[in-house]
């Protein structure tokens, strides 16, 4: 008797113990918390939910608008700051985490309905996947809601937001944070046919009601991991048959088993049972009912707290799930060792479900020890996804291949730059570098936080984004997407190592570039790039999406672009050939990208490899320039304008840089005119097998431009195929790109403009006017290109103001720059 009292008392020793553990409050290891459309971070209990422009950098969406609500959450929800502003979606969009725990996350979504700036979103119809899972299809909400899923996740997790056809999406604020190992296990009770399920950890899940059974709502300020609970009278079929009771600090969580995260004690600590009355006879369930969606399994969790038996062995009872009897003469008190008051929790998951109810009842044990009755705690019921996939519809919607894409047609550009990471890898860098420096004797400081970049936001404020680093993947991930690195995988092959193409196992394609691990130098570019990639994002550069460090790796995954080089289709390669029309947009897109690098930062970054092997097409031939490895700032941050070492590619160097080492935009200039006369005579820029003075392809092409004979030597497939005066601007303008001295070449601004001008000129429609696409036209309007030199061609010719060019050419000038105007609007 003796020996059995302290071991009792040893347990219930650590039991009291152990409640003390579960003090402090839930740290996950992800967390991300965002108010969308915010310009202030909001505190929301113990959660700080970052302003969106601290999240824009995980965000790349096509075009999206922040927008204040203008009808003020009328319910007095406690999320309410979060619902005063939102995010709208009319295109794709994704935000993309990264993820340095694996396992099950949870996916919170805000929506509050409202009118947003001139979108009513009651009109929103869109749909939500995250990884390959759909978890919201052509979905509107009514109320004011939090939707909660949770998704098992091991690489960056890629959250879509997908717009129906004219139509939009819009979201208040977002939550994605780890979830406890423990608290979602593999393994479960299958109903019927009665038997074990396995395999919980692969299936997405949708939370559709959390209850706190006898009590009121519990919401996430009393919850550790930020659950709400709602209280059970909604739910009940005949309120009458049950009562509430109500005994919160008499919860004692067990030493081992549920813990306040699997639920808190004012969950435990209130029940509904039997209301018998006192009467011994009563012969009743206690039965709430659920409305779920037809076609899908439920995982459904019971939470028990014995908190009405006086003393153990009291209380006998049956669960049962619509008519299925779970847990027949459920004794909690002999599950829990004699202890009452203890969480115990129970894990079923149904057979797909063909009504479109779940019935839970509870009811008194046949076995008559004592006054019937019967309890329940808690009850939570997720929804798992569907074996296609999916968490709501029959169909998956995910975007099974980027080509989808195309069915959007909503989508006017696609800026994929999805980069950006979290901080702790850009202190390793950090720490990195400055080891390196020291070890080296640089001077020179490097900080990822010393730049920054204004984000413009559509309501015209500018905002500062500091994150700018790219996702962090494990050596495991990359090795798998390029199948570990099969060199029949192989798609490039360049001074820094090799490129692969991979696939990451949510489908995206990507090109894996592998730095050598042995050059010192490499690593210094390796940096540069994750550095430039980082703070660039363009629709005309191609999308760093991370990078892996691991093991002395030097490895930087970039968005793949599906139809490789430009080069490759110009020659060499036995692809179609590209038209006139194509060859212009690919360079004015190139070219677009290089305007964007030379300004679109306050200091200039110069590329300084331009070629044509270093711009990429995408599925739609759209251009993007690649290759920042050896991308330097301008002269701004480098005071000398003196680089140790010329750099680039021979037969696009500019002869000024390589004489006097001088490096600035105009070099990138130059090459970027050699890559123009490359378009038009495919060919490669040296070739030491033909007669001598054809080996260089800009003193040959500048000699026969000079001549006024451009015409004789361009690419045979386009005889008879340009116009000549699209022709002739094009000659111009390449020409002056290969201007001897820098000053004298235009800048890229000057030329985007010029070849737009060259595509407006093949493309025009010659009825109007015929004069107007004289040479005097173009006479009139070349003097005019060196004025765009103070005017900030930022995007397009469209912000040039028109009367401004009236005044210096007259009305002719007015129509060519209406032409832009439409060229721009495609
Ligand atoms: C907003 O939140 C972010 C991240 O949670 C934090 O880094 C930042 O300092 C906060 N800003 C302010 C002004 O509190
Ligand atoms: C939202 O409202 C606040 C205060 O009225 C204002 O400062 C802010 O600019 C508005 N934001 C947007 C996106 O309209
Ligand atoms: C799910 O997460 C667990 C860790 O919580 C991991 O061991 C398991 O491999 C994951 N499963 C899948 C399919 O991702
Ligand atoms: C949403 O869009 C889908 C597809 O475009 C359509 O089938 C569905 O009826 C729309 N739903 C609503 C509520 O408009
Ligand atoms: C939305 O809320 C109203 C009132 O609060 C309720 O009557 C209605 O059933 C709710 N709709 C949905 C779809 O939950
Ligand atoms: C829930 O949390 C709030 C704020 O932390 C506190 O004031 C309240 O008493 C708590 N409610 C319960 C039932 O514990
Ligand atoms: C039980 O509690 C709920 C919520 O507090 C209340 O609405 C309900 O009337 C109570 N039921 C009984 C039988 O007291
Ligand atoms: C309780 O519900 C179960 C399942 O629907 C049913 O089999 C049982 O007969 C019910 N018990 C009582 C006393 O109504
Ligand atoms: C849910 O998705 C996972 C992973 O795609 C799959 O293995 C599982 O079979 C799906 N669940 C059902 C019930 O089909
Ligand atoms: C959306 O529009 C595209 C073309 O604009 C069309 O091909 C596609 O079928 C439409 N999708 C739906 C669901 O209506």
């Amino acid at each position: 008797m003796m020996g059995c009292g302290t071991h009792e008392l040893l347990i219930r020793v650590s039991v009291i113990l152990s409640l003390f553990c579960f003090c402090t409050g839930f740290s996950p290891v992800d967390k991300y918390f965002i108010d969308c459309g915010s310009p202030t971070n909001t505190t929301l209990g113990d959660r700080v939910f970052m302003a969106d422009s601290l999240a824009s950098s995980l965000l790349s969406s096509p075009q999206n608008i922040l927008s204040n609500s203008s009808s003020n959450p009328t319910t007095n929800s406690l999320e309410s700051p979060l619902y005063q502003t939102a995010r709208i979606f009319s295109g794709v969009s994704k935000y993309t985490f990264p993820i340095t725990q694996i396992g099950r996350h949870w996916i919170r979504l805000y929506f509050f309905p409202s009118v947003y700036g001139n979108h009513d979103s009651s009109s929103a119809n869109f749909s939500v996947s995250a990884q390959n899972f759909a978890l919201l299809t052509n979905f509107n909400p009514k109320n004011a809601s939090v939707k909660e899923f949770s998704v098992n996740v091991s690489s960056p997790l890629v959250i879509t937001f997908i717009p129906a056809n004219n139509s939009f999406a819009f979201l208040n604020a977002m939550e994605v944070v780890s979830v406890p190992d423990l608290l979602i296990t593999d393994d479960a009770t299958l109903v019927s046919p009665s038997g074990k399920f396995q395999g919980l950890l692969t299936q997405a899940m949708e939370t559709v009601f959390r209850v706190n059974m006898g009590g009121q709502t519990v919401s996430f300020e009393n919850d550790t991991l930020w659950r709400t609970w709602v209280p059970d009278q909604d739910f009940l079929v005949q309120k009458n048959l049950a009562t509430n009771v109500s005994k919160i600090g008499a919860v004692r969580y067990p030493q081992g088993g549920a813990t306040p995260d699997i639920a808190p004690a004012t969950v435990y600590g209130t029940c509904a049972e039997m209301n018998t009355q006192g009467d011994a006879n009563s012969n009743f369930n206690v039965t709430w009912e659920f409305n779920v969606d037809q076609g899908f399994q439920y995982f459904v969790r019971f939470h028990f707290c014995d908190i009405v038996s006086a003393s153990a062995n009291q209380l006998y009872f049956n669960v049962y799930i619509d008519s299925t009897i779970v847990a027949p003469d459920l004794d909690l008190s002999n599950i829990n060792l004699g202890f009452l008051a203890t969480p115990y929790y129970m894990d079923f998951v149904t057979a797909m479900n063909e009504n479109s109810k779940i019935r839970i009842s509870i009811g008194p044990s046949s076995l008559k020890n004592s006054l019937p009755n019967a309890i329940l705690n808690g009850l939570e019921i997720m929804k798992m996804n569907n074996s296609m996939g999916s968490l709501d519809g029959v169909a998956s919607t995910v975007p099974s291949s980027p080509k989808t894409k195309k069915n959007v047609g909503m989508i006017v550009g696609l800026i994929i730059g999805v980069l950006v990471a979290v901080v702790l890898v850009a202190i390793v860098f950090f720490i990195c570098r400055r080891r390196n420096m020291e070890s080296l004797g640089h001077s020179k400081a490097w900080s990822p936080f010393s730049l920054t970049m204004g984000s413009k936001y559509s309501n015209g404020t500018t905002l500062s984004t500091v994150s700018n680093l790219g996702y962090r993947f494990p050596f495991a991930t990359v090795q798998e997407a390029t199948n570990n690195f099969d060199e029949s995988w192989v798609i490039g092959i360049g001074g820094f190592g090799k490129v692969y193409k991979g696939e990451l196992n949510d489908g995206t394609k990507v090109a894996v570039k592998r730095g050598n691990p042995r050059s010192q130098q490499g690593f210094a570019e390796f940096r540069t790039e994750i550095e430039m990639l980082s703070q660039f994002r363009h629709r005309h550069l191609v999308s760093l999406i991370g990078h892996c460090d691991e093991k002395n790796e030097m490895i930087l995954i970039y968005e793949y672009m599906e139809n490789g080089t430009l080069k490759s289709h110009l020659y060499g390669a036995g692809l179609p050939n590209l038209s006139w029309k194509e060859r212009l947009e690919i360079c004015i897109g190139a070219a677009r990208g290089l305007h964007y690098l030379h300004t679109g930062y306050s200091k200039a970054v110069i590329h300084r490899d331009v070629k044509s092997a270093n711009i990429l097409l995408d599925e739609n031939l759209m251009a993007k320039v690649a290759d920042f490895g050896l991308s330097k700032t301008g002269p701004e941050i480098d005071q000398t304008h003196v680089s140790t070492a010329v750099k680039g590619s021979f037969g696009y160097l500019d002869p000024e840089y390589f004489r006097r080492q001088q490096l600035t935009e105009k070099s990138d200039v130059y090459s970027f005119g050699v890559v123009l006369f490359e378009v038009l005579c495919a060919r490669t820029v040296i070739d030491p097998s033909l007669p001598r003075e054809m080996v260089n392809l800009a003193e040959w092409a500048m000699k026969w431009q000079k001549k006024g004979q451009l015409d004789q030597i361009i690419d045979h497939h386009l005889v008879g195929k340009i116009k000549p005066d699209s022709l002739r601007k094009f000659g111009e303008t390449a020409e002056k790109c290969l201007a001897e001295y820098g000053v004298d070449r235009p800048s890229m601004g000057d030329v985007l403009w010029n070849l737009e001008y060259a595509l407006q000129l093949q493309e025009a429609v010659l009825q109007n006017d015929p004069a107007e696409n004289s040479t005097n036209v173009i006479g009139e309007l070349a003097p005019q290109v060196n004025d765009f030199n103070h005017v900030d061609t930022t995007v397009s010719a469209t912000q040039f103001e028109a009367a401004k060019l009236d005044d210096v050419s007259g009305v002719s000038m007015s129509r060519v720059f209406s032409q832009l105007v439409k060229s721009e609007g495609r």
